[in-house]
């Protein structure tokens, strides 16, 4: 659940972490607080087609200059330190786009696997991939599997992946997997919200508390549903092969203008009272 906390001790970035920076990222950094940096980051990567189209080129291009910004940001989100980055590759709906854009994105994340790892070990990130990925191609099953297991000793980020994802897909996945334990057992208690969270392709980590959606659609599009109950929602009109370093460095500062309330009231409005009642009692 959102409101609870793990135990983990907090890791810090030091301001030098970003290594050269140009003196717009420079000025952007010096703002921000680098101890109060959202745990969990989460970014639906949107406008690759769009990005294309304004110079005319085929939709393709828009998405490998994309893979070029899920580096950047990967990267970025790991030397800050940011626990969790879940960016949205593929979706259960992208299965309507034509079979030529399709394969062309399962071959550019194979690629980015290939060609990534090495950074990816060297930044100590683990891998892991949300969404129905028994059925994705068998060839782009055993990259993921490889992935996954490569970094699985890796005590940095989490970088999650979403592939063949959907927000409903994903909540009947786990609802199927609590009746699948619960047969036999003849277990009649409710399902409570730690349990279905236990369920979720994202058991273990924080819920994101950024969202970020480029090229300026408010859609969430099924997208981490119950995990992003108590996100604050970012929308930038860039599209996503432009959002560069200084442009997540301007999401992170409009993150941390945010007043986050949890459905209560602001700090210090009624100081002298206790909550009424603690969430999820
Ligand atoms: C949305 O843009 C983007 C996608 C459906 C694919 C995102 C994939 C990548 C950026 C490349 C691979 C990712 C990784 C993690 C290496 P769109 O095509 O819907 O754009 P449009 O709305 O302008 O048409």
């Amino acid at each position: 659940m959102s409101l609870m906390k793990t135990h983990k001790t907090l890791q810090v970035a030091a301001p030098s972490a970003l290594g050269p920076m140009t003196p717009e990222e420079a000025q952007l950094l010096e703002k921000l607080d680098l101890t109060r940096l959202p745990r969990h980051v989460a970014v639906i990567m949107d406008g690759n087609g769009r990005w294309a189209q304004k110079r005319h080129l085929p939709r393709i291009a828009g998405h490998r200059s994309g893979t070029q910004t899920a580096r950047s940001t990967i990267e970025t989100c790991a030397r800050l330190k940011v626990e969790a980055l879940t960016l949205y590759a593929f979706s259960v709906e992208n299965w309507r786009r034509p079979k030529t854009e399709i394969d062309f994105l399962m071959q550019l994340l194979r690629e980015y696997l290939r060609k990534e790892m090495p950074l990816l070990q060297k930044n100590k990130i683990r891998m892991r991939f949300l969404g129905r990925t028994e059925e994705l191609p068998s060839g782009v099953q055993n990259d993921v599997r490889e992935a996954m297991e490569q970094t699985a000793g890796n005590q940095g980020m989490v970088l999650c992946i979403a592939l063949n994802y959907g927000g409903r897909a994903e909540i009947i996945d786990a609802m199927n997997a609590i009746l699948a334990e619960r047969n036999g057992h003849g277990e009649r208690t409710a399902i409570t919200e730690e349990q279905l969270a236990r369920h979720l392709y994202t058991d273990g980590l924080p819920d994101p508390d950024l969202l970020i959606r480029t090229s300026g659609e408010m859609r969430v599009s099924n997208f981490l549903l119950w995990q992003i109950a108590y996100a604050e929602i970012f929308v930038t009109e860039t599209l996503w092969p432009d959002f560069n370093r200084a442009r997540l460095l301007e999401a992170l500062l409009e993150f941390q203008k945010r007043e986050r309330r949890y459905g209560g009231i602001r700090e210090g409005d009624a100081s002298d009272e206790k909550p009424a009642r603690v969430a999820g009692q």
